[in-house]
């Protein structure tokens, strides 16, 4: 009781030049009490993508086609969009990639644009890097035969 008396006066007060410093320390409690912290647990580790490859089959017609080459660094922000420097219409040939299909013109009233529609700007909303992991489930999925050759 007197102890905490003298701490509650010690934090009010400033009496915690009369305490010594490391009897105050010791009273020091975190709101955790005496719980440990677990120890942490290493951070997951990062699967490899995997190399950059030709464009890879897809499985349904109107599939985002999948991202068969690393994206990292490659900003996509309001001001600029890497992925436009090889894939827009202006600029595929020279880059040597595929350029956006003509659907990612319109807008969602179905109006033509002169430009990209901005519901497909952010490309990674639907198109999606690959990762040479263990599938988590089972998939068995199979592509409609006209897709399946
Ligand atoms: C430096 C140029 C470059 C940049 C930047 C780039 N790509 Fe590509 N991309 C390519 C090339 C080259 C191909 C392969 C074309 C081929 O071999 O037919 C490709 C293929 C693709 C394909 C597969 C197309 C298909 O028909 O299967 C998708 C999807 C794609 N890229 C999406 C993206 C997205 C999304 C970004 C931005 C995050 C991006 N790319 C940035 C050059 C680029
Ligand atoms: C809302 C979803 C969505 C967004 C966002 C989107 N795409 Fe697509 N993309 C698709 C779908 C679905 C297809 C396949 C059907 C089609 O061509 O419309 C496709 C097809 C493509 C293809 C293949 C074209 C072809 O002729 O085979 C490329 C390349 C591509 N997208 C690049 C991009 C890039 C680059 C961006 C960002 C600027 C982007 N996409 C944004 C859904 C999207």
């Amino acid at each position: 009781m007197k102890k905490n008396i003298c701490l509650g006066i010690a934090l009010v007060a400033g009496c915690l030049v009369l305490a010594p410093q490391s009897a105050v320390a010791d009273e020091v409690k975190s709101l955790r009490g005496n719980i440990d912290i677990e120890a942490p647990s290493l951070p997951p580790e990062v699967e490899e993508l995997i190399p950059d490859q030709k464009p890879i089959k897809r499985d349904y017609v109107k599939q985002p086609p999948l991202i068969p080459h690393k994206i990292d660094g490659y900003t996509m922000n309001a001001h600029y969009n890497k992925c436009l420097s090889c894939h827009s219409w202006a600029n595929y040939k020279l880059a040597g990639a595929t350029k956006i299909s003509p659907s990612h013109f319109v807008d969602r009233n179905g109006n033509e644009l002169a430009n990209l529609a901005p519901r497909r700007y952010f490309c990674t909303q639907c198109h999606v890097v690959q990762t040479d992991a263990v599938p988590l489930v089972e998939n068995t999925f199979k592509p409609v035969p006209a897709l399946q050759k």
